[in-house]
């Protein structure tokens, strides 16, 4: 049964939070195409291998990369602890093919979460339910599986109820071994291969024995695309606590069959890659990223922001610098930001807006000539008008040249004002 209750005081943190770092790193790293290169490319498991044999990420460390995640103002972080390829960053028991095995040595999630856990940020784990090193995954048909297509696997019997113990079993170990975690994001469910084919209620069950307050992701229903059942009337047990749009900000943010919004969380990647690519230079610019952040909170949604770190373990220095300069934003805007969401008034022409309580955030990415028009809000409701970045006062303008538009709040231009997008604080009575 869906407990509304429970679910919200759950999330509370997460709908406060509203910006994270997401890490894709693992062998992939290696061959540096992506994490779908094994994939991709139709590499056998023993092929892929060889990254495994050569894996020793000498530059891996955890406190540098949170330390980045927390100067930009993010407040959580998910690690891939298993991607696709099977590959465990963790000391599972269950399996060989892991980061302890390697010539690194060592559990990158456990160091991971202390690191991160240290800088006081929230942390999470993706787990990818797909895994194309277990035997007893489908091969054969399964047109993801590197094998897919090949007819050496073809009528090859797979025991999945064995693979589902082995998953399940790992879910278990993550959750059992590491402490709290805050979030569990899978990944994912498509064709036949959806809920309980996951058997995902039991999963779920065993979760929350050992992680009452962590939230999960919608992927046990569906993939990147899709919502899950959170947006009906009676949510199925294993429902995901969020919905996880991939790549793309939801037009209208995301509502349930009430009208109602529900948390939501748009992954997005710097570049065109999640895994490290080498040859992937096409970064958005921070002044993009930074207008896309307001754009999913304005819309009622977090912005996962995705780095992949090198086989070195080294976050890629333009991933740093973007880091960076979202970092200088924030600290002097991240209030119109943290535990903000959706405004009464519509998209004004100029940006946008973001609200707390009685506060209304205008974010203005678009410069006018001369004063700035507040659209949406009357002068009689306003008790005071501050520049976020410095909290220095902004009165509204009166002149001959706005005078003429009696039912728009103006204020005068700001000289100091952020070429990407300057903040303007309005305080309702
Ligand atoms: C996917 C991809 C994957 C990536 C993820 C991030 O569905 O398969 O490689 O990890 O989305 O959302």
């Amino acid at each position: 049964m869906f407990d509304k209750k429970a679910h919200e005081n759950r999330t509370k943190w997460f709908l406060e939070a509203r910006f994270g770092m997401f890490i894709h790193w693992g062998l992939y790293a290696i061959p540096a195409r992506g994490e779908w290169v094994q994939a991709y490319e139709r590499m056998s498991a023993k092929e892929y291998e060889k990254y495994f044999h050569e894996f020793n990420p000498d530059s891996f460390c955890p406190s540098a990369w949170a330390k980045s995640a927390k100067a930009a103002g993010m407040k959580y972080a998910v690690l891939t602890a298993k991607h696709h390829d099977g590959f465990c960053l963790f000391d599972s028991a269950l399996t060989e093919f892991k980061a302890t095995n390697t010539r690194a040595g060592r559990d990158f999630v456990r160091e991971f979460l202390d690191a991160f856990r240290a800088e006081g940020l929230k942390v999470g784990l993706y787990y990818s339910l797909i895994d194309w090193r277990h035997k007893d995954y489908p091969h054969y048909g399964d047109f993801h599986h590197p094998m897919g297509d090949n007819r050496d696997y073809e009528g090859q019997k797979h025991d999945f109820d064995n693979y589902l113990d082995y998953m399940h079993g790992q879910v278990r170990e993550l959750c059992a071994n590491y402490g709290k975690l805050d979030i569990m994001w899978f990944d994912f469910s498509y064709d036949s291969l959806m809920g309980e084919a996951w058997r995902a209620s039991q999963l779920i069950k065993t979760i929350r024995s050992y992680q009452p307050d962590i939230i999960m992701n919608n992927r046990l229903e569906v993939s990147g695309s899709g919502f899950g059942s959170l947006l009906c009337e009676q949510p199925k047990d294993y429902y995901g606590d969020f919905v996880s749009p991939e790549q793309i900000i939801p037009p209208y943010g995301i509502k349930d069959e009430k009208g109602d919004d529900v948390p939501w969380e748009a992954c997005v990647t710097m570049n065109k890659h999640w895994g490290y690519c080498s040859a992937d230079n096409d970064y958005k610019k921070a002044s993009t990223l930074i207008k896309k952040l307001v754009e999913c909170v304005s819309k009622g949604g977090n912005m996962l922001l995705n780095v992949g770190p090198d086989a070195r373990g080294d976050i890629p220095a333009r991933s740093l610098e973007i880091l960076a300069e979202i970092g200088q934003w924030m600290k002097n805007n991240s209030e119109s930001i943290y535990g903000c969401g959706r405004a009464t008034p519509d998209k004004p022409e100029n940006g946008r807006i973001t609200a707390k309580g009685k506060t209304l955030y205008y974010h203005i990415t678009e410069k006018s000539i001369g004063d700035i028009p507040l659209h949406g809000v009357r002068e009689e409701e306003i008790k005071r008008i501050r520049l976020l970045k410095d909290k220095s006062e902004l009165r509204i303008q009166k002149s001959w040249i706005v005078n003429n538009y009696p039912d728009v709040v103006f204020v005068p231009e700001i000289n100091s004002a952020d070429e990407t997008d300057t903040v303007i604080e309005v305080e309702l009575k």
